[in-house]
This record gives structure tokens, C-alpha cells and sequence, in this order.
């Protein structure tokens, strides 16, 4: 018994992890699906088609941990967040394929209601921007753009989730519609001060409240999947977007711990505790996790491109074959060479948020090749980790000078990279022994809440260090990088900050 299964439904693929009892990893199975870009700059995801791979990745690793359904104690569920999806109770089909989160249709309504100067009033009540990163500006283009989806929104057969909340519909058999508090915290719905749906932005976004779904604490009772998806009925006891389960994960409980995700883009967090802290530096105001009707704040810093970086230099550029040939490649590169890349694909995110900006590569020279792209690449990934926690500690004056960077994600097996991490933050990073952390979050909030895993504390005491990163770049070539670092970004925003 205590075997918990985690679902994580990233961006490009579904994983599933068991976990014994004693948290480690008992069996993973992972499968990607497809990624649709109908028109420049829009992304979107097939529901089935994610719906369909979640069930096979569960059944597969529970199959493959060698234990029966019926052995699984509670599930928790982990997820992109602001993905947004809107489907008819009736039909239990969605009215379109999921918009997400990296989608930019709805930056023209951004922008005009942005003029009517309401964004500090957003600010206040969210915590986040007026862009369209956040689902909210979503629902609103799929109720006014989908043939009659208004009208059947306001008779009440239109729901709206985030993939947790979908998959919870589905696997409840359309029982229950519910969500955590941070993924609500992600919607431009939910005010995350009072910690209800906020009717100021429902009128706003003309979004009505019947459509949303009920808003939990992370470890609670989401429902009880029915047996024909996994052959047993297990409860789902925790849910957490993927970027506060690794916050979770990684045992960030105290005010001051900062965890880093290198995923696709990379995604900071600092434990504000019961501080609300609003950014004067773009950084945004979000929900780290809600226990026990408890809520801790985090500040956030969201970078578009960070994994996905590396892709470019294996997909477009072609000078790697597989992503782990990068750090070596960084290492081997011309040391009196300066060249710097600012990724600027779609647009720059926090503390930027410049969605015109476009990538850019300075410093070239006839000698300049595939490694000092590569190290280009990994380089601005740390740059950018580098204007978060330096916007973080301008925002919230109990930030620590002794800031110590938990990480995880796929970057972060490059020990090349988390050396020039740590160098350029001046501040050590340390990497866990579990490099599963999002899983482990959403695992862990299940676990705890079935009462069989250890408490918040007992599973802080767990969190262990693979490898420390200790800084060793002198001060003098530290700032002397940084600074060439911030003029190349200078030159490549669509206008001036
Ligand atoms: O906010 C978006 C984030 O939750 C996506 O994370 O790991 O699926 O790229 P990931």
C-alpha cells in the first residue's frame, strides 16, 4: 500500500509516474501528441487526442510497476496550466481543440483593454498581466468565436477547465468540476486575494460564472475516477499546476526558496509565504500552493524559451543531434569569442513582456560555429534566470542575499550549464537526487492527503541534493558578461523599456 500514481499532462506530452510508497520512482511511462499551429501564433491542442494518451500512460506504468489498479492509493494530477479547454456538459465533447498557453490570438484585445488603463486594477485582483498567456482572454475568443457557444454558455451547457479540471470531468464520469487553487490563480478569473472567481474580470472577459469550475484546496477530494478508465475506483487527492507542484516538489515551504524549471521555457518561484508581494518589475503574483485552506504566495518569473532553445539548435539549426551534445559542445567553444543569443522567438517574457521582440544573435565573427552557438544558447537560458531573481529581490525586500536556486527540469542534467547558473547569479544551485519534481509534487499532495506519505515537514526532511553548484566566476567578469548580456536585449526589444 502507499503507492501513489502522479499524472503530469505537460505541453507536448503526457507522463504518468508511479511512486512506492517510500517516494521513489516506481515506473514511468510517457507519450507525446501532437502540437497544432493553424495560424502564426496560434497553438493548439486535440483534447482526445490528450485524453486518449493520459489513460494509456497510466495504465502502462501502473502495468509496468508490476502492480494491479486496485494497489494505486490516490492519483495526483499535475499540468500545463492556462490551457484552456471549454466542452458541452451534455455531449461531454469540447466546442474546439484546447487553446494554449503559448497561443497569442487574443493579443489584440490585450492591447485595447490594456489603453483603457485597467491593468493595475487586473494586477491587484490576479496578481497577473493583461496578456495572453493567461486563459481568461481564451475563453472569452472561443465564446465569441465558435459558432453559438454563447448562447449555449449562458443556458449552462458549456463548462470551462484547465487540463486538470477536464481530466477530472472525464475520469469522474462528468461528476465533478472542479479545480485547485493555482490553477485558478492562472485564469485572469480568480481573485487570488479573496480567493474567489472575481466578478470585476468575469465582466470584463464576459465570461459567465456558471462555466467555471469549483476551486480546491491542492490536496483535497476531487472525486473518485470511475473503474472502467484504470480497472478501480481511486480518488484524486491532489492537483497542482506543474509549475507550483515542482515548487512543491522541490520542498520550497519556506519563505525565500526559490525553485527553477528548465522545460520548455523556464519557470522561477519564490515562497513569498503569506505575502501577497506585487511586482514593480513584471514579475507575477500567484497562489504556490493552498493546505489546508492556507494560502502561500509566490512571485514568478516566466520565461518563454529556455529547453525549447535547445531544440532550435537541434530542429532548426541542426548542429546537435540530441540536446545532451550541448553542454560539451558549450565547453568546447572560443573563449576569447563574446557571442550572444537573446531567444527572443516569441516574443521576450518576464521581466520583458515584449510579445513584438524577435530573436537576435550579436557578437559573430568568421571564426564563430556550431559550439559558440551552443553556448550562446545554454548562456542566455542563465541570463534570463538571471533578470528574475534579480526583479524578485527588487520586488520583495525580505528576498535573501543568500538566495540558494533549487532546480530541476531536462536542462538541468547539463552540469556545464548549472556551473555558468550558478556563476552568473552569484549564488549556489543546487540539484536533487529526484529530478521527477513535478511529479513528485503532485504525488506527494495525493500521498499526504490519503495519509500515506509524511506530512509537509517529514517530506521537506526527504528532499535531498544530488550535486551543489558553488559559484567561481570572479565579480569583475560575472558583471562584465551580465552587462553585455542586458545591452544585447536592449538592442533587440521592439521598443524601448
Ligand atoms: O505556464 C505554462 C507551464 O505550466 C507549462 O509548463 O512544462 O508544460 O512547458 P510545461
Amino acid at each position: 500500500m502507499g503507492a501513489i500514481l502522479a499524472i503530469d499532462q505537460g505541453t507536448t506530452s503526457s507522463r504518468a509516474i508511479v511512486f512506492n510508497a517510500d517516494q521513489t520512482i516506481a515506473a514511468i511511462a510517457q507519450r507525446e501528441f501532437s502540437q497544432h499551429f493553424p495560424k502564426s501564433g496560434w497553438v493548439e491542442h486535440d483534447v482526445e487526442e490528450i485524453w486518449e494518451g493520459v489513460i494509456a500512460v497510466c495504465r502502462e506504468a501502473i502495468a509496468k510497476a508490476g502492480l494491479e489498479p486496485k494497489d494505486i492509493a490516490a492519483i495526483g494530477i499535475t499540468n500545463q496550466r492556462e490551457t484552456t479547454v471549454v466542452w458541452d456538459c451534455k455531449t461531454g465533447k469540447a466546442i474546439h481543440n484546447a487553446i494554449v498557453w503559448q497561443d497569442r490570438r487574443t493579443s489584440e484585445f490585450c492591447a485595447q483593454t490594456k489603453i483603457t488603463g485597467v491593468e493595475n486594477e487586473v494586477t491587484a485582483r490576479t496578481g497577473l498581466l493583461l496578456d495572453p498567456y493567461f486563459s481568461g482572454t481564451k475563453v472569452r475568443w472561443l465564446l465569441e468565436n465558435v459558432d453559438g457557444a454563447r448562447e449555449r454558455a449562458q443556458a449552462g451547457d458549456l463548462m470551462f477547465g484547465t487540463i486538470d479540471t477536464f481530466l477530472i470531468w472525464r475520469l469522474t464520469g462528468g461528476k465533478r468540476h472542479v479545480t485547485d487553487a493555482t490553477n485558478a490563480a492562472r485564469t485572469l478569473m480568480y481573485n487570488i486575494g479573496e480567493n474567489r472567481w472575481d466578478d470585476f474580470m468575469l465582466d470584463m472577459l464576459d465570461v459567465p460564472q456558471s462555466m467555471l469550475p469549483e476551486v480546491l484546496d491542492c490536496a483535497a477530494d476531487f472525486g473518485i475516477i470511475d473503474k472502467e478508465h484504470l480497472g478501480a475506483e481511486i480518488p484524486v487527492l491532489g492537483v497542482a499546476g506543474d509549475q507550483q507542484a515542482a515548487t512543491i516538489g522541490n520542498a520550497c515551504f519556506k519563505p525565500g526558496m526559490l525553485k527553477s524549471t528548465y522545460g520548455t521555457g523556464c519557470f522561477a518561484l519564490l515562497n513569498t509565504g503569506s505575502d501577497k508581494v506585487t511586482s514593480k518589475n513584471k514579475m507575477l503574483t500567484t497562489i504556490a500552493y493552498r493546505l489546508n485552506g492556507k494560502t502561500t504566495y509566490a512571485l514568478e518569473g516566466s520565461i518563454f524559451m529556455a529547453g525549447a532553445t535547445v531544440q532550435w539548435l537541434r530542429d532548426g539549426l541542426k548542429i546537435i543531434d540530441d540536446a545532451g551534445q550541448s553542454g560539451a559542445m558549450a565547453q568546447a567553444a572560443d573563449d576569447e569569442q563574446e557571442v550572444i543569443l537573446v531567444p527572443a522567438f516569441t516574443g521576450l517574457g518576464a521581466p520583458y513582456w515584449d510579445a513584438d521582440a524577435r530573436g537576435a544573435i550579436f557578437g559573430m565573427t568568421r571564426n564563430t560555429g556550431p559550439n559558440e552557438f551552443a553556448r550562446a544558447a545554454l548562456q542566455a537560458v542563465c541570463y534570463q534566470t538571471r533578470d528574475l531573481l534579480d526583479a524578485m529581490k527588487a520586488d520583495w525586500a525580505d528576498a535573501s542575499d543568500e538566495t540558494i536556486l533549487r532546480v530541476d527540469g531536462g536542462m538541468v542534467a547539463s552540469d556545464w550549464t548549472m556551473q555558468y547558473l550558478a556563476d552568473i547569479l552569484a549564488a549556489p544551485v543546487d540539484r536533487p537526487t529526484i529530478l521527477e519534481t513535478t511529479a513528485l509534487g503532485a504525488a506527494w499532495l495525493a500521498g499526504s492527503r490519503a495519509g500515506v506519505w509524511p506530512d509537509q515537514d517529514g517530506f521537506a526532511e526527504t528532499w535531498a541534493r544530488e550535486k551543489r553548484f558553488e559559484p567561481q566566476m570572479d565579480e569583475a567578469s560575472r558583471s562584465a558578461r551580465y552587462a553585455g548580456w542586458k545591452d544585447a536585449v536592449k538592442r533587440t526589444l521592439s521598443k524601448p523599456q
